[in-house]
This record gives C-alpha cells, sequence and structure tokens, in this order.
C-alpha cells in the first residue's frame, strides 16, 4: 500500500521513516516534509488540503496527518469526503485540542480529573476572578498556539500580566479571545498516547516530554525540547485507569456525539500526589514524542494506523521494548524570536537518528534551519543511560550557530 504523511516536522519524519520500513509498504511520501528529510524520504511539496487529495488520490494512499492545524482546519473530514482513508480526526472531534475551553467543558462534564479553571474572555473580568485568587495560576489562550499560549505566573498579579499578554498579542488572534485561569499543579509530567478507531484504543509506549527550553524547566513553554520513553510510572494499573476513567470516557462521548474520534489521542497528565489529572488533549502523536514512540515501538504499525482509518484497530497492543531518548536543537532565540538562516552539519553517530523539521537548502546547497526546533537526535538502547549518552555525543557533534539546546533531557532517569 501507498502513504501520504501530511506535515514537516520531526513527527512527519518519523512516521514516515517508520512506514517506510513496514513490509506492507510499497510508496510513501510526506507532503510537503523538508530539504532535510527528503535526504531520507520522499517529499511532495502538496501544501494544502487539495493537493494532498489529488496526490492521494493519484497513489491510492492512506494519508495519516500529523500536525494539528490541519486536523483543526478540516482536512481529514475534506480528504474523507474525496474518498481517501484517513488516520486523524475531523475537525469537530479535533476540538479537543483546538478548544481547551471547549476540552474543559468535556473533562467537567465527564468527571475526568482535571485542574480547576475558570475561563475569562476580558481583561476586566481576569481581574475579578484573580482578585480573590490563591496561589500560582497558568493562564493559557484557549486556541491552537503552537505550544506558546500556556504561560505560568507565580502570583495572581503574574498572571493579570499574563492575561494582558495573551489578549494584547496579535499572533495568537481569535485562539486567545478567550483565556483559562487555571490551578497550578505539581509533580512529573507523563504523555500519554493511544491509538483508537472510535471505539477501542490501543496503547503507545508512554513518554516524557521537557516543554520549558532551559534546563531545570526554567524558562519560557516550547513546542518540547526532548522526550524520553518508556515513562518510568507507566503501569499496567495507571493504563487500565486510563482507559476507564480518561480515554473511553471521551472516546465514546465524542462517538455519541456523532464526531468519533480515529487516529491518536494524546493526554497530557501531571501525576500529582493526589493522583494524575489531565493538562491538556491533543488529537495526534506529540512532537518529538513521536520520535520516542516510534523508536521503541517493535511491531509494524501501519496495520495500526490503517486500522484507526477503518474502525477496525487490530486488537492486540503494539509491542515495545528498550528505551529511548530525543534532544531537540533549535535555532537561536527560540522559542521567542527564533532566526533561520543559520547553516546546520554533522557527522552520523551510529546508533542515532537524525531527524529534521522545517530544515531549507542555501543557495550554495548548504543545510540551514528555518528557525525554531531544527534537528532532533533520537538514540535508541537497552537502557535510558546508554540511549541518552548516544543522543548527547551525536549532539556534541552538530554545527549549528546558536542553537538551543538542553543538556538535563532523561538525567532524572539516570541517577538513583
Ligand atoms: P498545555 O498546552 O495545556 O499542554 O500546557 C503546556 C504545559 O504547561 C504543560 O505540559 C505543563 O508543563 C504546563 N501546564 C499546563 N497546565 C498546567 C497546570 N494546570 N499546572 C501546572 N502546569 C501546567
Ligand atoms: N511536545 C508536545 C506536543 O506535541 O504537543
Amino acid at each position: 500500500m501507498n502513504v501520504v504523511v501530511v506535515g514537516s516536522g520531526f513527527r512527519e519524519h518519523a512516521l514516515a521513516r517508520a512506514c517506510q520500513a513496514s513490509p506492507l509498504a510499497d510508496r510513501v511520501v510526506v507532503a510537503p516534509g523538508n530539504a532535510g528529510m527528503a535526504a531520507d524520504v520522499e517529499c511532495v511539496p502538496a501544501r494544502d488540503a487539495a493537493a494532498v487529495s489529488a496526490l492521494a488520490r493519484d497513489l491510492q494512499a492512506l494519508v495519516i496527518i500529523g500536525p494539528e492545524a490541519p486536523l483543526a482546519a478540516g482536512w481529514a473530514d475534506h480528504l474523507r469526503q474525496d474518498g481517501l482513508l484517513v488516520c486523524g480526526p475531523s475537525a469537530a472531534a479535533a476540538e479537543l485540542e483546538s478548544s481547551k475551553v471547549a476540552a474543559k467543558a468535556l473533562m467537567e462534564r465527564l468527571d475526568v480529573p482535571t485542574a480547576r479553571a475558570r475561563v475569562v474572555t476580558s481583561a476586566a473580568e481576569a481581574d475579578r476572578v484573580l482578585a480573590g485568587w490563591q496561589g500560582p495560576v497558568v493562564v493559557k489562550a484557549d486556541g491552537l498556539a503552537a505550544g506558546k499560549g500556556v504561560l505560568l505566573a507565580d502570583t495572581p498579579d503574574e498572571a493579570r500580566g499574563a492575561v494582558q499578554q495573551l489578549m494584547g498579542d496579535t499572533r495568537f488572534g481569535a485562539a486567545a479571545a478567550r483565556v483559562l485561569l487555571e490551578e497550578r499543579l505539581l509533580g512529573p509530567e507523563l504523555s500519554a498516547m493511544a491509538l483508537t478507531d472510535g471505539r477501542r484504543l490501543v496503547w503507545l509506549p508512554a513518554t516524557q516530554d521537557y516543554k520549558r527550553v532551559g534546563d531545570g524547566d526554567q524558562g519560557p513553554n516550547t513546542g518540547g525540547m526532548g522526550a524520553v520513553g518508556p515513562h518510568r510510572q507507566w503501569t499496567p494499573q495507571l493504563a487500565d485507569w486510563l482507559a476507564d476513567r480518561v480515554f473511553l470516557p471521551v472516546i465514546d462521548e465524542l462517538r455519541r456525539g456523532g464526531r468519533p474520534f480515529a487516529g491518536v489521542l494524546y493526554a497530557g497528565l501531571m501525576m500529582t500526589a493526589d493522583g494524575p489529572r489531565v493538562l491538556e488533549w491533543n488529537v495526534r502523536l506529540g512532537d518529538p514524542e513521536a520520535a520516542v514512540v516510534l523508536a521503541l515501538v517493535k511491531d509494524d504499525l501501519l496495520p495500526y494506523w490503517l486500522g484507526a482509518a477503518t474502525g477496525e484497530l487490530p486488537s492486540r497492543p503494539p509491542a515495545w521494548s528498550g528505551a529511548s531518548v530525543a534532544v531537540v536543537m533549535a535555532a537561536s532565540g527560540y522559542p521567542d524570536r527564533s532566526e533561520p538562516g543559520a547553516a546546520v552539519s554533522y557527522a552520523p553517530e551510529p546508533g542515532v537518528v537524525m531527524l529534521h523539521a522545517g530544515t531549507g537548502r542555501d543557495a550554495r546547497g548548504r543545510l540551514v534551519s528555518g528557525g525554531g526546533r531544527t534537528l532532533l537526535a533520537v538514540a535508541s538502547a537497552d537502557d535510558v543511560p546508554t540511549a541518552r549518552e548516544r543522543a548527547y555525543r551525536q549532539v556534541a557533534h552538530v554545527q549549528f550557530d546558536g542553537m538551543v539546546v538542553r543538556s538535563d533531557i532523561a538525567a532524572e532517569y539516570c541517577h538513583s
């Protein structure tokens, strides 16, 4: 079979490589991909739903949609109307990610454990809510903001400034017309991902994502600076509890509401002293977590992507083993004002896969950063310390002026 992977990030590079390795796959293309990944996967410059539809019909391909923006914009609906098989939810189901206000309301209705929150639609309303607030606050834009719409405030006063910052930022526009004020929870985070066909689910390996830009979880939130898996707090008991209390109630509710979910459902959890709480929903694989997930899974996932698309998900969960660590290298200034154009080069390390997001070529044919997150070193091994050592050995051999990289990805997995 043929596969079209939509997107151009690390996630899509990893997905395309995994599909290519499947004995079931003939041709695998990424739409549009980027110059760096084109060295090992075929990239086609299809950049809107109509172009992807034409490409996929031509190839009679399964379409796997990687990023949230095309899902929220209804590409899966468009492609299904054109008769294609699609792994990825409709715009209506993708609301779980595209509106944090809607997701919070759904969780409250289904009694899914989550952080308490209030919705405000103006700075004045935020002031009134914050006047009686005790303790730190998380301030979140309602809509999609590429991982940058969540601000952590230590005091209600700081939160007032954060509300103004979000509502006044023209980059966010309507995405910040509504803002959530949320109680700030403490604990390690866990990214739980499952593939679903709208009725049943199978688990993918749980991972830990590193959201803040700096070592020791300092500085602003980003799209993710690295990941490790499998998560050390993942147990069969947690999986069962999450299925019963969190994932299946949401999957059932969406199906009953006429918007069945076909694809990857991702809950970002905080493992608090009072138990797991859902912080956010994503309607796709995490990026960079996808690279770790796909490195850990040893079974061919193509039957699963296809099964999610057709409503017949294989019932046996995919097997995974070993450990994987992924370290992001981003352009200077990330995440606030990151600069495109820096040349990047590296000598490949054995046992490490280098994934590309947004890389291009300059007039002389050299690989350059497109700005933002650029390279991802993904290493696998039997255990985390070995995988981590390999990933950082690769990072040390990268030439990339001003690159932003964390030095503590997976560090806490390596002592004790
Ligand atoms: P979100 O976009 O909702 O995933 O939030 C991004 C990140 O902000 C999460 O991965 C957490 O690190 C942090 N965060 C979100 N909500 C909370 C919360 N209620 N308490 C503490 N941290 C949070
Ligand atoms: N790395 C977090 C995300 O993909 O949303």
